[in-house]
């Protein structure tokens, strides 16, 4: 979920060149991995970085099978399809129209209750051709291939009379957003077995942007639905697809085992898009994400396992969960997140090889009093931070409850947290790790840290009841609160400290 700390901060001059606060944040930007003192060693060196960071954003694209620019081709010659089942359907098979104004929802229906018959002989594929195809939401069967071609485009249809409405998520007990019943996702499956939804990089468009301006003028009577969402099933493969506008959060996976994401491009605008999360898993086991291009109106990813006395009761956690190489933007909250919902526990997660930029949060896991449960055994590898507000994150007075019926002394636990190979430029904060007398941060690490600072401050490495150790020399130099050891692991200074807080919400 959104943020809302410190809300008046506006953006770097980088991202910003016309911004009028722009002269004065410029003037005061101080080197400090760089020598020269003026604004314009500093345009400069934003400038090359720019150049830097859009060719690995061209080399990115760079299609190697058809040796193209695959954003200058404009034309979708009709690409071979593969065969991955034994049966294949056309969505025109079914009646399909793609002039984005027919609604296709009945021809989507036809060809699902078709591949459903398909159970006992490999399933059956439903190709969406090239074309802007309208539907109301539909569900998946079992066995199924969705495979969208290049220039396919499956639209969400922005009436939420559309749109139907299911019981809130039992380890939620509430709608996100209001209580009772919640809309449901515009592609859904439930009790599902072996999924597959990948394409040519075709999209899946929520047309976000009604569902936005209604939950911003508080029209809407219950919680928005995700764009794709798939409960209590195993075997899910998305891949090679764009998932955009979503109007809530845009891919959830929920109470699943075994799921691949791989190769997707999630968008939504970076502003204003409320909730527009990328990537939730949810309670979810077994678990890859990975090679994924996300720019979001709110968290890059936020892994998720139930909310407060529901989630405990429903006791699901999201654990042994791999992502990595991605890229993320989120210009209003975090890259990476954990909770604030983590009421089923976190454990076991590798974030490795993930660029954050132009993001107000870099990685963060938040938590607050009457979650429960536990976050545990984290680790974040080879993370680059460029252009954000707080780069490492821990929060734990996240105070949204669904309900007054949350135990206020269900203490989350935080322990086995590690950060290695964290580098970057542009980060007002580097650090901050809030843990309280209650919710204590156990047992994290340090090592081989480089973040080059906006301004020179002294509190860039912020902590509170923290516990735990720096191995090696970081940059900025670590909080009082960590023990201090050496490259050879010798310990150098014992902290004794722990307890103090540094934390300054001021900038
Ligand atoms: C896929 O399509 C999206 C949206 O059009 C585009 O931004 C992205 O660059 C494409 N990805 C590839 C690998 O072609
Ligand atoms: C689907 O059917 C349409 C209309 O017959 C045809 O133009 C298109 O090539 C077919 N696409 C695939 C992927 O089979
Ligand atoms: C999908 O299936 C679920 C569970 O049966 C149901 O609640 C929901 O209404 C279905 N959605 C659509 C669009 O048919
Ligand atoms: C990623 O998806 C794009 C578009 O479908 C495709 O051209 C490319 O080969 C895929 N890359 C990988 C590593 O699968
Ligand atoms: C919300 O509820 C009010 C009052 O019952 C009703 O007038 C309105 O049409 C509802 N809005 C939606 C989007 O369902
Ligand atoms: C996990 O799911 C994939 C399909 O996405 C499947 O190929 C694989 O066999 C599954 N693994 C297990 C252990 O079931
Ligand atoms: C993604 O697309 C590429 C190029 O079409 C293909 O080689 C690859 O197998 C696909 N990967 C997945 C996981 O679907
Ligand atoms: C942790 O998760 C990884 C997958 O990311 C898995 O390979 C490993 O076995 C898990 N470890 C434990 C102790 O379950
Ligand atoms: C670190 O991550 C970046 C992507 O952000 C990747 O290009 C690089 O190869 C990774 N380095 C290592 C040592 O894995
Ligand atoms: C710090 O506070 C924790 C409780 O949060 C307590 O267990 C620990 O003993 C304290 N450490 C020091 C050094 O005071």
């Amino acid at each position: 979920m959104l943020d809302t700390t410190n809300p008046s901060a506006s953006p770097s001059c980088w991202w910003a060149p016309s911004s009028p606060t722009n002269g004065s944040r410029c003037r005061r930007w101080i080197p400090v991995f760089f020598s020269g003192n003026l604004c314009a060693t500093h345009k400069t060196f934003f400038a090359v970085l720019s150049v830097v960071l859009f060719s690995t954003f061209f080399y990115w694209q760079f299609d190697a099978t058809s040796g193209g620019f695959s954003v200058f081709r404009r034309a979708f010659p009709s690409r071979e399809l593969p065969r991955l089942r034994r049966v294949a359907f056309n969505l025109t098979d079914f009646g399909g129209v793609g002039d984005g104004v027919t609604l296709n929802t009945e021809a989507f229906e036809k060809a699902v209750a078709a591949i459903s018959k398909l159970r006992g002989k490999g399933g059956g594929q439903l190709n969406v051709p090239p074309g802007n195809w309208l539907t109301a939401p539909f569900n998946l069967t079992s066995h199924m291939t969705l495979f969208l071609a290049e220039g396919a485009v499956i639209l969400g249809i922005n009436d939420e009379n559309y749109w139907p409405l299911m019981p809130p998520l039992p380890s939620y007990g509430h709608g996100r957003e209001h209580a009772g019943p919640r809309y449901g996702s515009l592609i859904h499956g439930q009790n599902l077995n072996d999924i597959v939804i990948t394409g040519h990089n075709g999209t899946i468009n929520g047309q976000g942007q009604m569902w936005w301006k209604k939950y911003r003028q508080k029209l809407l009577n219950h919680t928005r639905g995700p764009l794709v969402q798939i409960m209590w099933s195993s075997n899910i493969l998305i891949s090679n697809i764009t998932l955009q506008d979503s109007p809530f959060w845009t891919l959830h996976p929920y109470d699943c085992k075994n799921v691949t994401i791989k190769n997707l491009t999630i968008l939504a605008p970076t502003r204003g898009a409320p909730n527009t999360d990328g990537i939730d898993p949810d309670s979810c086991e077994d678990m890859v994400i990975e090679d994924c291009y996300i720019s979001v109106g709110d968290d890059g990813i936020a892994i998720k396992s139930g909310w407060d006395q529901y989630g405990i009761a429903y006791g699901r956690p999201s654990t042994n969960i791999l992502i990595r190489n991605l890229v993320v933007r989120s210009v209003v909250s975090a890259g990476i997140s954990i909770g604030s919902e983590m009421s089923g526990g976190v454990s076991n997660i590798t974030v490795e090889n993930i660029h954050i930029w132009n993001s107000r949060r870099g990685v963060r896991i938040k938590t607050a009093p009457g979650r429960g449960a536990y976050v545990r055994q984290i680790r974040y590898r080879n993370i680059t931070f460029d252009d954000l507000r707080v780069g490492i994150v821990v929060k734990t007075d996240y105070n949204e409850h669904p309900d007054i019926g949350f135990d206020p002394k269900a203490f989350p636990i935080l322990e086995d947290i590690s950060y290695t190979s964290i580098h970057g430029e542009g980060v007002r904060v580097p650090v901050r790790l809030q843990g309280t007398e209650e919710i204590p941060v156990k047992n994290v690490m340090f090592q081989d840290m480089s973040v080059g600072l906006t301004d020179i401050k002294k509190h860039v490495f912020q902590c509170a009841f923290v516990q735990g150790r720096v191995i090696g020399t970081v940059f900025p130099p670590p909080c009082e609160n960590l023990d201090l050891y050496d490259e050879q692991g010798h310990l150098v200074k014992e902290s004794v400290s722990q307890n103090v807080s540094d934390i300054d919400y001021s900038f």
